[in-house]
C-alpha cells in the first residue's frame, strides 16, 4: 500500500515538480475523474436504474448504441463543458467535435474520449471503461477540426478508468504510468499501483480468433507460431485471452505483460480496422509506451500517425516490447523492408 496517496495529492505533487504546470491541468483532471466516478456509479447500478440494453439508435460508427453509451457521453460532456479549461471535446458517440457553449469560458485543452469502451459487454456484466486523451489547443480561438487532428505524440495526458471488480484509474502525463483504485467509502482514487511497467517478454496473446480467415499473412504467421507452442518455431507454449473490452485487455497487459492485436482484416473493406485512433489507440499507446511497451499498426508507431479524421480507425498491435517487435518485423520483412 502506498500510505494512502490520493489522486488529488499525487497530481498536485506532480504539478509542483513541473515548473511549467499551471493549476488548470490539475483542475481539468479532477473534472474528468469526477465524471468517471459518476459513470462508475451508473455502471454499478445497472438494471436497478434501468440503464442496460440498447438505445435503438446508431452512432457515427454505424454501431447500435447502448443506453449507457449515450448516458456516459452526456456525463462526460456536462462534467467538462462549463469548467473553463477546454476549447472543445470529441467523443466516439458524436459525429463532429463538440464546441464549448457560448455562455462558458474557453480554455487551452481539448479532451477526446470513448465514454464507454467495451459496451458490448455491459449487458453481460463484464468489465467496461472510459478512455480519455488530452491535447493542448491554440488559445482564444474557436477550435477547428485541424486542432483535434494532432499526432498521439502531442498528447499531454492519457488515461482510462476500468469499471471492474475494482474501479481503477490508469494515468500518464508523460512521466510514467500510475494506477489508482477507487475507495468507494471516501469517493477518492488512491495510488495503489505506482510506476506500472510491462514485462518485455510474454507468453500470452489477445486477439479475436473468429476473424482469423480475414487477417494479413504476417498476423496469420505470428498467431500460427503461438498456437504451435513449444513443438513449433517459438519453442514455448502460449496462453490466449480476449475480453473484447480494450480497457480490460490493456489493463491485464499492464499488470502481467502480453500482446494485444486488433489487426487489419478484409471483412468489410469500408472498415478495414476496428479501433479508433484518436480516443482508443492514441491514449492507450501513450500509456503502453510510458510503461515500457510498444504500440504499432504493425507497420508504423501509432503515436507518429498524422490523423485525417476524428473517427479514423487503425490496426493495433500493443504490449510486451519483444513480441510487438517480432510482429512488426514479420510485417516489414514481408514487405522487404526489415
Ligand atoms: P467500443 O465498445 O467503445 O465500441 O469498443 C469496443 C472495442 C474494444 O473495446 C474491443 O477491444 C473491441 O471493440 C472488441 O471488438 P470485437 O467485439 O470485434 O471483438
Ligand atoms: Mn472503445
Ligand atoms: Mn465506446
Amino acid at each position: 500500500m502506498t500510505n494512502n496517496v490520493t489522486l488529488t495529492r499525487f497530481i498536485i505533487e506532480q504539478q509542483c515538480e513541473l515548473p511549467e504546470a499551471s493549476g488548470t491541468f490539475t483542475l481539468l483532471l479532477n473534472n474528468i475523474v469526477t465524471a468517471c466516478k459518476q459513470i462508475a456509479q451508473k455502471v454499478s447500478r445497472g438494471q436497478l436504474i434501468g440503464v442496460l440494453g440498447s438505445a435503438d439508435s446508431e452512432n457515427v460508427q454505424g454501431e447500435v448504441q447502448k443506453k449507457l453509451d449515450i448516458i456516459t457521453n452526456d456525463i462526460m460532456v456536462n462534467a467538462l463543458n462549463w469548467t473553463g479549461h477546454l476549447a472543445g471535446m470529441a467523443s466516439e458517440e458524436i459525429d463532429d467535435f463538440i464546441p464549448i457553449p457560448p455562455q462558458y469560458k474557453k480554455g487551452k485543452y481539448l479532451v477526446l474520449f470513448d465514454p464507454l469502451d467495451g459496451s458490448s459487454n455491459i449487458d453481460i456484466n463484464l468489465a467496461v471503461g472510459t478512455i480519455f486523451s488530452v491535447l493542448r489547443c491554440r488559445e482564444a480561438v474557436e477550435p477547428e477540426l485541424e486542432d483535434f487532428l494532432r499526432k498521439g505524440s502531442e498528447q499531454v495526458c492519457a488515461g482510462f478508468v476500468i469499471y471492474g471488480p475494482s474501479t481503477m484509474l490508469v494515468l500518464t502525463t508523460g512521466h510514467g504510468v500510475n494506477g489508482f483504485t477507487l475507495d468507494q467509502d471516501i469517493g477518492e482514487f488512491i495510488l495503489t499501483h505506482p510506476n506500472m511497467r510491462i514485462p518485455e517478454e510474454t507468453q500470452e496473446f489477445a486477439i479475436n480468433m473468429s476473424n482469423q480467415r480475414f487477417w494479413e499473412s504476417p498476423v496469420q504467421r505470428y498467431i500460427e507460431e503461438c498456437l504451435q507452442g513449444k513443438e513449433g518455431e517459438r519453442g514455448k507454449d502460449f496462453n490466449m485471452r480476449w475480453v473484447a473490452s480494450f480497457v480490460a485487455d490493456v489493463y491485464r497487459i499492464l499488470t502481467r505483460g502480453g500482446v494485444f492485436l486488433y489487426p487489419l482484416d478484409n471483412r468489410d473493406p469500408s472498415k478495414p480496422a476496428k479501433l479508433r485512433l484518436m480516443y482508443e489507440a492514441n491514449p492507450m499507446a501513450f500509456i503502453i509506451e510510458q510503461a515500457g511497451g510498444l504500440c504499432s499498426t504493425g507497420r508504423e508507431r501509432i503515436l507518429d500517425i498524422k490523423p485525417d479524421g476524428v473517427h479514423q480507425r487503425v490496426p493495433v498491435v500493443l504490449g510486451s516490447k519483444n513480441e510487438v517487435e517480432r510482429i512488426v518485423d514479420y510485417h516489414l520483412s514481408e514487405a522487404g523492408e526489415s
